[in-house]
């Protein structure tokens, strides 16, 4: 009895030692109104070194194998981190089936890229870009080539060695070093969060009209995109994640199904049900990220609010359509509304911040 209080107590005491111990004196968020914590890694700790270490690595060129490209070719600041096309072109000119996504407040989210459950960390998320040749992306050989090529820049190593202390800029640190970036993407000045703060005029009246619609049990946009981040795959420091996807109705090529050449959750899981499940991504910053959807298929927001209000493709034929995908009917000027609301989730001080923007 007595030994097991010893090590309740010594439990207790380290986790009293591993908050205390977070070495982020002189870190700070900045956080939005109303924004909780990101979650941050026990093993990698926010420091300003480290942040601006990743800044400069998502900006470098030296990332890829033939040195025309880095993170930002595919996710551009002023897009809210996508690239505008349909679907991303890697390196070598390689046509990726899936559109580039939205870097915006991605520290929060639960699970990572549109449809893969098992990818839920920034530090391991970006070896796919960097390694991965189904397709290539970045097109990277190895991390001995990477490093070597980062040896002499005295900029980075020195802030690698501020950021983590002796022993070099390795693959692992580069990884470190762009996730802690990545967290600081925080967008939550928006004119809805001003409105949200009380600022009633930050909204238009078309934006307010639309908000009741988007927040209605009539276009039921709020059960995927709800919260404070306008998804339903989200978490935060205290609060474990859930890993959600759903089948809003793109495709129906019969019984429910979705091209071959991208069928979303199914493809990990081989569940029937997980035919064209997909990550519903953030609204915040979505007029900037067109063309919409995992393939880019969607040109503009009256094509994705025209594709709800018929409930999908396939409409109640669709098996596999999600049951909030059920269609409604919407006068033009309520569309516009819808798309005005939408609008007001732009954030412009995100999309300009010099903190996010190339060295
Ligand atoms: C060739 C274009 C391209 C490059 C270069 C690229 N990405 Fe991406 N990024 C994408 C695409 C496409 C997806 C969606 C992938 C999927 O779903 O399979 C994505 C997804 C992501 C996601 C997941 C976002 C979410 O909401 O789940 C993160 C994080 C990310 N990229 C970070 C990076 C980082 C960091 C780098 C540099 C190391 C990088 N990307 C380089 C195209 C690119
Ligand atoms: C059942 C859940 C669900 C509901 C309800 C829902 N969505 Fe979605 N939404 C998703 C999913 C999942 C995706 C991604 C699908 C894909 O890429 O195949 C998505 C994608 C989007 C996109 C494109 C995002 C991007 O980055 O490309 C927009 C815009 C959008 N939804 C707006 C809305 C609006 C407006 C409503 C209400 C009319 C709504 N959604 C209702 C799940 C939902």
């Amino acid at each position: 009895m007595k030994a097991a209080l010893g090590v309740m107590a010594l439990a207790a005491a380290l986790v009293l030692i591993g908050k205390a111990e977070r070495p982020e004196t002189g870190w700070s968020f900045r956080l939005p109104p109303g924004f909780p914590r990101p979650r941050v890694p026990a093993d990698n700790p926010m420091s300003s070194a480290k942040v601006e270490l990743g800044r400069r690595l998502f900006y470098d060129v030296r990332l890829s194998g033939n040195g025309t490209q880095s993170c930002a070719s595919c996710h551009v600041q002023s897009r809210a981190f996508t690239d505008g096309l349909a679907n991303a072109v890697g390196s070598t000119g390689e046509i990726h089936r899936r559109s580039s996504m939205s870097l915006t407040n991605i520290g929060y989210a639960s699970h990572l890229t549109w449809a893969n459950p098992l990818v839920d960390g920034l530090e391991a998320q970006a070896l796919a870009p960097m390694f991965g040749d189904a397709p290539t992306e970045l097109g990277l050989e190895s991390a001995a080539q990477l490093e070597a090529r980062l040896a002499g820049d005295k900029t980075l190593q020195g802030l690698a060695q501020e950021a983590f202390g002796a022993g070099g800029l390795t693959l692992d640190r580069v990884l470190k070093a762009l996730a802690a970036f990545e967290r600081t993407l925080i967008s939550g000045r928006s004119p809805y969060d001003r409105y949200v703060g009380g600022e009633v005029s930050a909204l238009s009246p078309e934006a307010q009209r639309g908000l009741e619609l988007f927040f209605s049990e009539r276009t039921e946009c709020f059960h995927c995109h709800g919260g404070f981040n306008f998804t339903d795959a989200f978490g935060h420091e205290g609060a474990e994640p859930e890993r959600k996807f759903h089948n809003n109705g793109l495709y129906d090529l019969g019984a429910g199904a979705y091209p071959k050449r991208d069928q979303g959750l199914i493809e990990h899981s081989g569940r029937p049900e997980d035919m064209g499940r997909f990550k519903a991504p953030t609204l915040r910053n979505i007029d900037v990220t067109a063309p919409y959807m995992h393939d880019g298929s969607l040109a503009t927001l009256d094509a994705v609010i025209r594709h709800y209000e018929a409930g999908g493709r396939g409409g109640e034929a669709n098996p596999r359509r999600d049951r909030f995908i059920r269609g409604f009917i919407l006068t033009d000027e309520e569309r516009s509304d819808l798309i005005a609301f939408l609008e007001s989730l732009t954030d412009p001080e995100f999309l300009a911040d010099p903190r996010f923007g190339a060295p």
